[in-house]
């Protein structure tokens, strides 16, 4: 199979509240790690950009450290041109505070209201946005109805494939070392049954090279 460029997403996102806070989520960059290992294992070369996790940088690729949602989003816009392949697996925060003090917040006896506003929608700009016309993989964290939602997200975010996972259990997902998800195509579905992230992430690894040897002009 020809070497490509994978871009690979990963980890959580911080939105800043004040200095000293920030919302997140439980995305602990296993997943995205792991893709990032097994395509070097198969001979690729990988941008990993990452939010903030406890994790080794994988040995061999090239690596980002991103701190939030407009961070990350800036850095695949400059990068997705150098690539033929993109992965977004990251747990990318939807929302943000509006605003953002530059002195801690103190607390009173009140309660607090904070403001949220979308955060750019990094899968979605791929295409129309960026340009991108390799061979795009997003993910899909959902809790129910995931197949729908994936094939949702699949058609209007124009994916090649959606990697899908039930984010409601936890064996599985979010900040465990085994998932089992659905590989969501435009024409038809795939189950990988349970097992260790670093195994499903050669088996996603795998068919993303052939989703790009069809797409390859003959
Ligand atoms: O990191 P781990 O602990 O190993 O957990 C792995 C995982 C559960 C985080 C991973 O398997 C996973 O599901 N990643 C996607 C999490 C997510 O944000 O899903 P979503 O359904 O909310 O987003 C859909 C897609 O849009 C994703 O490709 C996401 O990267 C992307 N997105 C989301 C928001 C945003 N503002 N921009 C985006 O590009």
């Amino acid at each position: 199979m020809p070497l490509m460029r994978f871009l690979i997403t990963a980890g959580p996102t911080r939105e800043a509240i004040d200095p000293v806070r920030y919302l997140t989520n439980h995305s602990s960059g296993k997943m995205g790690y792991c893709l990032a290992e097994a395509a070097v294992h198969e001979g690729h070369s990988v941008l990993l950009i990452s939010g903030p996790t406890s994790l080794d940088i994988p040995h061999g690729v090239d690596f980002l450290p991103v701190e939030c949602a407009q961070e990350m989003y800036d850095a695949v816009k400059n990068q997705a041109p150098y690539a033929d392949a993109a992965i977004l697996s990251a747990a990318v925060a939807d929302y943000r505070p509006v605003s953002v003090p530059d002195r801690k917040i103190k607390k009173t006896g009140e309660r607090m209201i904070l403001e949220l506003e979308r955060t750019a929608d990094i899968l979605g700009s791929m295409r129309a946005e960026f340009g991108f016309s390799g061979i795009l993989v997003g993910f899909a964290a959902e809790t129910h109805d995931v197949e729908n939602y994936a094939r949702g997200k699949l058609e209007r975010k124009r994916c090649d494939m959606i990697v899908a996972n039930d984010v409601s259990r936890s064996d599985i997902g979010f900040n465990s070392s085994e998932n089992e998800v659905l590989l969501v195509y435009p024409d038809r579905t795939e189950f990988l049954e349970k097992a260790p992230k670093a195994q499903i992430a050669l088996q996603i690894i795998e068919r993303a090279s052939r989703l790009a040897q069809g797409k390859a002009p003959s």
